[in-house]
Protein backbone atom coordinates (compact mmCIF):
# COMPACT_ATOMS: atom_id res chain seq x y z
CA UNK A 1 0.00 0.00 0.00
CA UNK A 2 1.42 3.48 -0.74
CA UNK A 3 0.40 6.73 1.61
CA UNK A 4 1.04 9.94 0.73
CA UNK A 5 1.81 11.93 3.16
CA UNK A 6 1.67 16.44 3.69
CA UNK A 7 3.67 18.40 6.36
CA UNK A 8 5.24 21.59 6.76
CA UNK A 9 7.91 21.71 4.22
CA UNK A 10 10.68 22.56 7.05
CA UNK A 11 9.14 18.98 8.70
CA UNK A 12 9.95 16.85 5.30
CA UNK A 13 13.12 15.21 6.75
CA UNK A 14 11.81 14.40 10.40
CA UNK A 15 8.81 13.30 8.86
CA UNK A 16 10.73 10.90 6.37
CA UNK A 17 13.05 10.16 9.34
CA UNK A 18 10.35 9.61 11.45
CA UNK A 19 8.80 6.88 8.91
CA UNK A 20 12.07 5.14 8.16
CA UNK A 21 12.38 4.29 11.94
CA UNK A 22 8.36 3.44 11.95
CA UNK A 23 8.83 0.74 9.21
CA UNK A 24 12.82 0.21 7.96
CA UNK A 25 12.06 -1.28 4.99
CA UNK A 26 9.91 1.19 3.99
CA UNK A 27 10.87 2.93 0.47
CA UNK A 28 9.80 6.53 -0.66
CA UNK A 29 9.47 8.26 -3.97
CA UNK A 30 11.40 10.96 -5.02
CA UNK A 31 9.92 14.10 -5.22
CA UNK A 32 10.48 17.86 -6.33
CA UNK A 33 8.64 19.08 -3.72
CA UNK A 34 8.84 19.06 -0.01
CA UNK A 35 5.99 18.85 2.33
CA UNK A 36 5.17 15.76 -0.13
CA UNK A 37 6.18 12.69 0.52
CA UNK A 38 5.08 9.11 -0.93
CA UNK A 39 5.62 6.29 1.31
CA UNK A 40 5.52 2.66 -0.67
CA UNK A 41 5.10 -0.45 1.29
CA UNK A 42 3.12 0.05 3.81
CA UNK A 43 1.38 -3.06 3.51
CA UNK A 44 3.75 -4.45 5.48
CA UNK A 45 2.31 -3.40 8.87
CA UNK A 46 -0.72 -4.48 9.91
CA UNK A 47 -3.64 -1.88 9.43
CA UNK A 48 -4.65 -0.89 13.08
CA UNK A 49 -0.69 -0.57 13.74
CA UNK A 50 -0.68 2.04 10.83
CA UNK A 51 -3.91 3.72 11.31
CA UNK A 52 -3.54 3.76 14.93
CA UNK A 53 -2.13 6.86 15.27
CA UNK A 54 -0.59 9.47 13.65
CA UNK A 55 2.84 10.62 12.96
CA UNK A 56 4.28 13.77 14.91
CA UNK A 57 5.47 15.69 12.24
CA UNK A 58 2.71 14.62 9.85
CA UNK A 59 -0.29 17.00 8.77
CA UNK A 60 -2.33 14.85 6.52
CA UNK A 61 -2.37 11.49 5.30
CA UNK A 62 -3.80 10.33 1.71
CA UNK A 63 -4.22 6.19 1.82
CA UNK A 64 -3.80 4.68 -1.35
CA UNK A 65 -3.86 7.24 -3.78
CA UNK A 66 -4.49 7.72 -7.48
CA UNK A 67 -1.95 10.05 -9.17
CA UNK A 68 -2.95 11.90 -12.62
CA UNK A 69 -1.54 13.64 -15.02
CA UNK A 70 -3.73 17.19 -14.98
CA UNK A 71 -4.22 19.27 -17.74
CA UNK A 72 -6.71 22.21 -16.77
CA UNK A 73 -8.96 22.40 -19.22
CA UNK A 74 -9.32 18.16 -18.77
CA UNK A 75 -9.90 18.84 -14.39
CA UNK A 76 -13.48 18.58 -15.34
CA UNK A 77 -13.21 15.48 -17.33
CA UNK A 78 -10.60 14.13 -14.88
CA UNK A 79 -13.90 15.03 -12.01
CA UNK A 80 -16.21 13.08 -14.28
CA UNK A 81 -13.78 9.95 -14.08
CA UNK A 82 -13.27 10.53 -10.30
CA UNK A 83 -17.44 10.10 -9.59
CA UNK A 84 -17.66 7.35 -12.18
CA UNK A 85 -15.20 5.09 -10.82
CA UNK A 86 -14.37 5.58 -7.12
CA UNK A 87 -17.64 6.68 -5.31
CA UNK A 88 -19.06 3.01 -5.85
CA UNK A 89 -17.83 2.97 -1.65
CA UNK A 90 -19.40 5.96 -1.01
CA UNK A 91 -22.72 5.57 -2.85
CA UNK A 92 -22.77 2.00 -1.23
CA UNK A 93 -22.24 3.32 2.36
CA UNK A 94 -24.42 4.47 5.22
CA UNK A 95 -21.65 6.49 6.47
CA UNK A 96 -21.85 10.92 5.19
CA UNK A 97 -18.98 11.87 3.49
CA UNK A 98 -16.82 15.07 2.86
CA UNK A 99 -14.47 16.58 0.39
CA UNK A 100 -11.39 18.30 0.49
CA UNK A 101 -10.63 20.16 -2.18
CA UNK A 102 -6.90 21.99 -2.19
CA UNK A 103 -4.12 22.34 -3.81
CA UNK A 104 -0.38 22.54 -2.45
CA UNK A 105 0.91 26.09 -1.84
CA UNK A 106 4.28 25.60 -3.53
CA UNK A 107 3.39 26.22 -7.11
CA UNK A 108 2.94 29.42 -8.76
CA UNK A 109 0.01 29.19 -10.62
CA UNK A 110 -2.13 31.85 -9.39
CA UNK A 111 -5.43 29.49 -11.14
CA UNK A 112 -4.92 26.83 -8.80
CA UNK A 113 -6.86 28.09 -5.98
CA UNK A 114 -10.33 28.59 -8.12
CA UNK A 115 -9.43 25.38 -9.81
CA UNK A 116 -9.41 23.14 -6.21
CA UNK A 117 -12.83 25.39 -5.58
CA UNK A 118 -14.32 24.33 -8.92
CA UNK A 119 -13.57 21.07 -8.74
CA UNK A 120 -15.20 20.52 -5.43
CA UNK A 121 -18.17 22.47 -6.99
CA UNK A 122 -18.00 19.66 -10.24
CA UNK A 123 -17.96 16.92 -8.04
CA UNK A 124 -20.81 17.92 -6.12
CA UNK A 125 -22.96 18.43 -9.12
CA UNK A 126 -21.79 15.46 -10.58
CA UNK A 127 -22.77 13.39 -7.69
CA UNK A 128 -26.52 15.06 -6.96
CA UNK A 129 -27.05 14.24 -10.51
CA UNK A 130 -26.13 10.87 -10.80
CA UNK A 131 -25.38 9.43 -7.24
CA UNK A 132 -28.73 11.09 -5.62
CA UNK A 133 -28.61 8.46 -2.19
CA UNK A 134 -24.68 9.57 -1.36
CA UNK A 135 -25.56 13.11 -2.12
CA UNK A 136 -28.23 12.94 0.15
CA UNK A 137 -25.55 11.95 3.21
CA UNK A 138 -23.02 14.92 2.15
CA UNK A 139 -21.75 17.05 5.39
CA UNK A 140 -19.53 20.08 4.74
CA UNK A 141 -15.79 20.10 5.28
CA UNK A 142 -15.87 21.20 9.03
CA UNK A 143 -14.06 20.88 12.36
CA UNK A 144 -17.30 20.56 14.33
CA UNK A 145 -18.71 17.51 12.35
CA UNK A 146 -18.63 14.33 14.14
CA UNK A 147 -15.58 14.38 16.35
CA UNK A 148 -15.08 10.69 16.73
CA UNK A 149 -17.62 9.09 14.70
CA UNK A 150 -16.10 7.61 11.46
CA UNK A 151 -16.97 9.43 7.52
CA UNK A 152 -15.51 8.97 4.36
CA UNK A 153 -13.19 11.83 3.32
CA UNK A 154 -12.69 11.99 -0.59
CA UNK A 155 -9.45 14.24 -0.85
CA UNK A 156 -8.55 15.72 -4.40
CA UNK A 157 -5.20 17.76 -4.39
CA UNK A 158 -3.91 19.55 -7.22
CA UNK A 159 -0.34 18.77 -6.42
CA UNK A 160 1.08 21.41 -9.09
CA UNK A 161 0.20 22.05 -12.71
CA UNK A 162 0.41 19.31 -14.27
CA UNK A 163 -0.42 15.91 -11.15
CA UNK A 164 -3.48 15.60 -9.49
CA UNK A 165 -3.31 13.00 -6.58
CA UNK A 166 -6.56 11.99 -5.49
CA UNK A 167 -8.56 9.02 -2.90
CA UNK A 168 -11.87 8.48 -0.82
CA UNK A 169 -10.59 7.51 2.30
CA UNK A 170 -11.98 6.75 5.96
CA UNK A 171 -11.60 9.44 9.07
CA UNK A 172 -10.36 6.56 11.22
CA UNK A 173 -7.69 5.84 8.65
CA UNK A 174 -6.30 8.96 10.25
CA UNK A 175 -7.05 11.56 8.15
CA UNK A 176 -7.27 15.01 9.36
CA UNK A 177 -10.54 16.43 9.96
CA UNK A 178 -9.09 19.85 8.39
CA UNK A 179 -8.52 20.19 4.79
CA UNK A 180 -4.86 19.64 4.03
CA UNK A 181 -4.12 19.27 7.85
CA UNK A 182 -4.34 22.46 8.53
CA UNK A 183 -6.14 23.44 11.28
CA UNK A 184 -6.13 26.87 11.95
CA UNK A 185 -7.09 28.01 15.25
CA UNK A 186 -9.41 31.08 15.93
CA UNK A 187 -7.86 33.79 17.00
CA UNK A 188 -8.77 36.32 19.89
CA UNK A 189 -7.97 39.56 20.10
CA UNK A 190 -7.41 39.56 23.77
CA UNK A 191 -4.92 37.27 23.62
CA UNK A 192 -1.28 39.23 23.93
CA UNK A 193 0.80 36.70 21.89
CA UNK A 194 0.30 34.10 18.95
CA UNK A 195 1.21 31.10 21.19
CA UNK A 196 -2.26 31.70 22.40
CA UNK A 197 -2.92 29.72 19.38
CA UNK A 198 -0.82 27.13 19.86
CA UNK A 199 -2.42 25.90 23.16
CA UNK A 200 -5.87 26.59 21.92
CA UNK A 201 -4.59 23.33 19.31
CA UNK A 202 -3.25 21.72 21.59
CA UNK A 203 -6.51 20.96 23.86
CA UNK A 204 -8.50 21.42 20.26
CA UNK A 205 -6.05 18.10 19.56
CA UNK A 206 -6.63 16.49 23.11
CA UNK A 207 -10.23 16.71 23.22
CA UNK A 208 -10.23 18.73 26.76
CA UNK A 209 -9.10 21.43 27.96
CA UNK A 210 -9.08 22.89 31.49
CA UNK A 211 -12.78 23.68 33.01
CA UNK A 212 -14.30 26.20 35.45
CA UNK A 213 -11.92 26.41 38.58
CA UNK A 214 -9.45 23.87 37.68
CA UNK A 215 -6.11 24.63 39.20
CA UNK A 216 -3.29 25.58 36.52
CA UNK A 217 0.10 26.02 36.52
CA UNK A 218 1.84 27.69 33.24
CA UNK A 219 5.65 27.83 33.44
CA UNK A 220 7.35 30.31 31.63
CA UNK A 221 3.53 32.00 31.28
CA UNK A 222 4.52 35.41 29.62
CA UNK A 223 3.05 37.62 27.72
CA UNK A 224 -0.09 35.17 28.51
CA UNK A 225 -1.16 33.54 25.57
CA UNK A 226 -1.51 30.02 27.33
CA UNK A 227 -2.51 32.18 30.52
CA UNK A 228 -5.46 33.81 28.87
CA UNK A 229 -6.94 30.30 27.11
CA UNK A 230 -6.82 28.91 30.71
CA UNK A 231 -8.74 31.80 32.12
CA UNK A 232 -11.33 31.95 29.36
CA UNK A 233 -12.09 28.30 30.10
CA UNK A 234 -12.80 29.57 33.87
CA UNK A 235 -9.30 28.28 35.80
CA UNK A 236 -7.52 29.40 38.25
CA UNK A 237 -4.19 30.21 37.06
CA UNK A 238 -0.77 30.29 38.93
CA UNK A 239 1.35 31.89 35.76
CA UNK A 240 5.16 31.49 36.61
CA UNK A 241 7.83 33.72 34.77
CA UNK A 242 10.32 36.93 35.71
CA UNK A 243 9.23 38.74 32.35
CA UNK A 244 5.66 40.71 32.45
CA UNK A 245 2.03 38.86 31.94
CA UNK A 246 0.15 41.78 29.58
CA UNK A 247 -3.10 40.73 30.10
CA UNK A 248 -5.86 43.60 29.81
CA UNK A 249 -8.31 41.27 32.51
CA UNK A 250 -12.16 41.49 33.48
CA UNK A 251 -12.40 41.89 37.54
CA UNK A 252 -13.25 38.87 37.23
CA UNK A 253 -11.01 36.55 35.58
CA UNK A 254 -8.26 39.11 37.65
CA UNK A 255 -9.08 37.22 40.67
CA UNK A 256 -8.29 34.08 39.26
CA UNK A 257 -4.61 34.58 38.08
CA UNK A 258 -1.48 34.75 40.42
CA UNK A 259 1.62 35.95 39.02
CA UNK A 260 4.71 34.61 40.33
CA UNK A 261 8.15 36.24 39.09
CA UNK A 262 10.18 33.05 39.63
CA UNK A 263 12.18 30.53 38.05
CA UNK A 264 10.25 27.87 36.36
CA UNK A 265 12.57 24.63 36.50
CA UNK A 266 12.65 24.46 40.27
CA UNK A 267 8.70 25.70 40.74
CA UNK A 268 6.74 23.33 42.29
CA UNK A 269 3.28 23.34 43.78
CA UNK A 270 2.65 23.33 47.05
CA UNK A 271 0.10 19.93 46.23
CA UNK A 272 -0.93 18.47 43.24
CA UNK A 273 -2.55 20.88 40.36
CA UNK A 274 -5.36 19.66 37.43
CA UNK A 275 -2.88 20.70 34.79
CA UNK A 276 0.49 21.53 34.08
CA UNK A 277 1.52 24.20 31.40
CA UNK A 278 4.95 24.77 29.74
CA UNK A 279 6.40 26.36 27.44
CA UNK A 280 9.64 28.20 28.91
CA UNK A 281 12.25 28.81 26.54
CA UNK A 282 14.84 26.98 27.78
CA UNK A 283 17.07 23.60 26.52
CA UNK A 284 14.97 21.03 25.26
CA UNK A 285 16.74 18.53 27.93
CA UNK A 286 15.68 20.96 30.61
CA UNK A 287 12.36 20.78 29.36
CA UNK A 288 12.38 17.34 29.73
CA UNK A 289 14.38 17.31 33.38
CA UNK A 290 11.40 19.54 34.59
CA UNK A 291 8.59 17.61 33.14
CA UNK A 292 10.19 14.41 34.52
CA UNK A 293 10.43 15.87 38.45
CA UNK A 294 6.48 16.90 38.03
CA UNK A 295 5.75 13.04 36.58
CA UNK A 296 7.73 11.45 39.31
CA UNK A 297 6.01 13.69 42.36
CA UNK A 298 2.72 13.24 40.21
CA UNK A 299 2.30 16.86 40.42
CA UNK A 300 -0.81 16.97 37.44
CA UNK A 301 -3.56 15.09 35.84
CA UNK A 302 -2.99 16.50 32.71
CA UNK A 303 -0.37 18.46 30.51
CA UNK A 304 0.70 20.41 27.64
CA UNK A 305 4.26 21.13 27.19
CA UNK A 306 6.13 22.57 24.65
CA UNK A 307 9.88 21.73 23.51
CA UNK A 308 11.73 23.89 21.38
CA UNK A 309 13.86 21.44 18.95
CA UNK A 310 17.68 22.30 18.35
CA UNK A 311 18.95 22.39 14.60
CA UNK A 312 21.43 19.48 15.30
CA UNK A 313 20.05 16.15 15.81
CA UNK A 314 16.26 16.82 16.94
CA UNK A 315 15.62 13.79 16.76
CA UNK A 316 17.70 12.41 19.65
CA UNK A 317 15.36 15.27 21.55
CA UNK A 318 12.52 13.26 20.50
CA UNK A 319 13.19 9.69 21.23
CA UNK A 320 14.51 11.24 24.90
CA UNK A 321 10.58 12.79 24.74
CA UNK A 322 9.21 9.57 24.14
CA UNK A 323 11.47 7.82 26.61
CA UNK A 324 10.38 9.84 29.23
CA UNK A 325 6.20 9.30 28.43
CA UNK A 326 6.18 5.76 27.59
CA UNK A 327 8.37 5.02 31.50
CA UNK A 328 5.82 7.62 33.17
CA UNK A 329 2.98 5.52 33.34
CA UNK A 330 0.30 7.78 31.54
CA UNK A 331 -3.27 6.81 30.59
CA UNK A 332 -2.17 8.58 27.74
CA UNK A 333 0.08 10.39 25.85
CA UNK A 334 1.35 12.10 22.28
CA UNK A 335 3.68 13.98 20.46
CA UNK A 336 2.83 15.99 17.47
CA UNK A 337 4.31 19.02 15.83
CA UNK A 338 1.10 21.23 15.84
CA UNK A 339 0.06 23.75 12.78
CA UNK A 340 0.91 26.59 14.54
CA UNK A 341 3.73 25.36 16.46
CA UNK A 342 7.69 26.64 14.64
CA UNK A 343 10.63 24.47 15.39
CA UNK A 344 9.20 22.70 18.66
CA UNK A 345 6.60 19.70 19.31
CA UNK A 346 4.22 19.41 21.74
CA UNK A 347 3.51 16.76 24.23
CA UNK A 348 0.05 16.40 25.69
CA UNK A 349 -1.09 13.58 27.89
CA UNK A 350 -3.03 12.26 30.97
CA UNK A 351 -2.43 9.84 33.99
CA UNK A 352 -6.17 9.93 33.77
CA UNK A 353 -8.52 8.13 30.82
CA UNK A 354 -10.19 9.74 28.92
CA UNK A 355 -13.37 9.59 28.35
CA UNK A 356 -14.01 10.96 24.80
CA UNK A 357 -12.61 9.26 21.97
CA UNK A 358 -10.28 11.59 20.46
CA UNK A 359 -9.77 12.45 16.49
CA UNK A 360 -7.16 10.58 16.14
CA UNK A 361 -6.26 7.30 18.11
CA UNK A 362 -4.16 8.03 20.85
CA UNK A 363 -1.12 5.86 22.28
CA UNK A 364 -3.06 4.08 24.76
CA UNK A 365 -1.17 2.09 27.74
C1 LIG B 1 7.60 31.49 24.18
S1 LIG B 1 7.50 32.47 25.63
C2 LIG B 1 6.03 31.88 26.33
C3 LIG B 1 4.80 32.39 25.67
C4 LIG B 1 3.58 32.11 26.49
N1 LIG B 1 3.26 30.69 26.52
C5 LIG B 1 2.36 32.83 25.94
O1 LIG B 1 1.39 32.18 25.58
O2 LIG B 1 2.36 34.06 25.89
C6 LIG B 1 8.73 31.79 26.60
C7 LIG B 1 8.75 32.32 28.01
O3 LIG B 1 9.61 31.47 28.79
C8 LIG B 1 10.08 32.27 29.83
N2 LIG B 1 11.18 31.58 30.50
C9 LIG B 1 12.40 31.23 30.03
N3 LIG B 1 13.10 30.61 30.99
C10 LIG B 1 12.29 30.54 32.07
C11 LIG B 1 12.45 29.99 33.37
N4 LIG B 1 13.58 29.38 33.74
N5 LIG B 1 11.43 30.10 34.24
C12 LIG B 1 10.26 30.71 33.87
N6 LIG B 1 10.07 31.24 32.67
C13 LIG B 1 11.08 31.14 31.77
C14 LIG B 1 10.47 33.57 29.13
O4 LIG B 1 10.57 34.63 30.08
C15 LIG B 1 9.33 33.73 28.15
O5 LIG B 1 8.36 34.60 28.65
Amino acid sequence: MDICFLCKQENHLLLQSELSDFLPSIQFSQTHQKGFIIAHGMSKLPKFSLYQSDFIFEQQRIVEPITLDMQESSLRKIAKIFVEQYFREIDQSILSWTIHSFYLQNDNNPNLSSLSKNTKKWILELVKERLPRAYKRYIECSDSIGVSENYHIVQFMILDSKKIVLAVNQKNMGISVYEQGISRMKWNKLAPSRSFLKIEEAFWYMKQRPQHKEVIIDLGAAPGGWTYSALSSGALVTAVDNGPIKLSLSSEMKKKITHLKQDGLSFIPKKPVDWLLCDMLIQPNQTLQTLDTWFQQRLMKYFVVNVKLPNASPMRIIQNAKTLLESAALAWWKIKSLYHDRQEITLMGSFIHRVQKPDVQMIDT
